[in-house]
């Protein structure tokens, strides 16, 4: 893909990816948080989930701004270089909007959880899998636990 087709889709296409994240311009915003931030204690701390929306949500969603405007500055004057330069600036900011905007919606408070139908396929799989939904959630967490943070 060239460098200003790439810088199209960052700049037009990718921002319509969920408009309740973005401002009447194109510039992408914080999303409030679904819940508050103790409400996923104690498996989630509220410390822990204020820092992950207020200090590294909110730098992604400033520093994608700010590297889209350029980004907008340097395609009026079709300026390559700096259009190329600000690719990897985009994506990372981009990405880590979007993937901290998934992280809130996928996860719920404990007492607002909804069981997976009987019928799902996910139950099916697990079942098939695991046996059953808790052998899953032991194995689960077993596993995560096992993993090494370095
Ligand atoms: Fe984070």
């Amino acid at each position: 893909m060239s460098p200003l087709l790439s810088s199209l889709l960052f700049v037009f296409i990718l921002p319509l990816y969920s408009s309740s994240c973005f401002s009447s311009s194109t510039d992408v915003i914080l999303p409030p948080l679904p819940y508050n931030y103790s409400a996923l204690e104690p498996v989630i701390s509220e410390k822990i989930m204020i820092l992950h929306h207020t200090k590294h949500h909110q730098a992604y969603v400033t520093n994608y701004n700010k590297a889209r405007k350029s980004l907008e500055d340097a395609l009026q004057l079709n300026d390559l270089p700096t259009i190329e330069s600000l690719q990897g600036a985009i994506r990372f900011n981009l990405g880590g909007h979007l993937n901290h905007d998934f992280f809130w919606k996928v996860l719920t408070p404990e007492k607002q959880a909804v069981p997976l139908p009987a019928d799902s396929e996910l139950l099916t799989k697990i079942n098939c899998q695991w046996g059953n939904l808790e052998n899953f959630k032991k194995e689960f967490n077993k596993r995560a636990l096992a993993i090494q943070v370095f």
